[in-house]
């Protein structure tokens, strides 16, 4: 756990945030404990920006990986941010079971990504 929050930490150092100022990092641990980090990435263009969850699920994907089990998400306000709508969606992908795990400066919170997207549409929904 200490391990994750460093990375995300760390990652966080590289947000590119020059219009909000805040900055997130986030790093997500597969099942094989493999680390994948990401930042947020603002642009002048401020629709397309990416979130540092997103980010950080593209790394692993990219990777091959595909069985998460944990999301560390890393910003300077307490309480903890919780993951935007778009990126609990995307990460739905690979799974609610997802612990998902919001760190500030001083506190913490947790959830599963099935408690912060109730009812959610996912690859089963299309199956039916
Ligand atoms: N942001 C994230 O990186 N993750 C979230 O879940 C919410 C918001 C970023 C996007 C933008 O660069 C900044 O935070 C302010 O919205």
């Amino acid at each position: 756990m200490t391990d994750l929050v460093a990375s995300a930490r760390a990652a966080m150092r590289h947000a590119w945030a020059p219009y909000s100022n805040f900055h997130v990092g986030a790093a997500i641990e597969a099942a094989d404990q493999k680390v994948y980090v990401g930042c947020n990435v603002e642009s002048a263009s401020y629709g397309l920006t990416i979130c540092a969850e997103r980010m950080a699920l593209g790394a692993a994907v990219v990777a091959g990986a595909r069985q998460l089990t944990r999301i560390v998400v890393t910003t300077d306000v307490d309480p903890p941010a919780a993951p935007c709508g778009a990126c609990r969606q995307l990460l739905a992908e690979f799974g609610l079971h997802l612990e998902v795990i919001a760190v500030g400066p001083h506190e913490e919170r947790r959830w599963t990504l099935a408690q912060l997207l109730p009812d959610a549409f996912t690859k089963e929904t299309l199956e039916r």
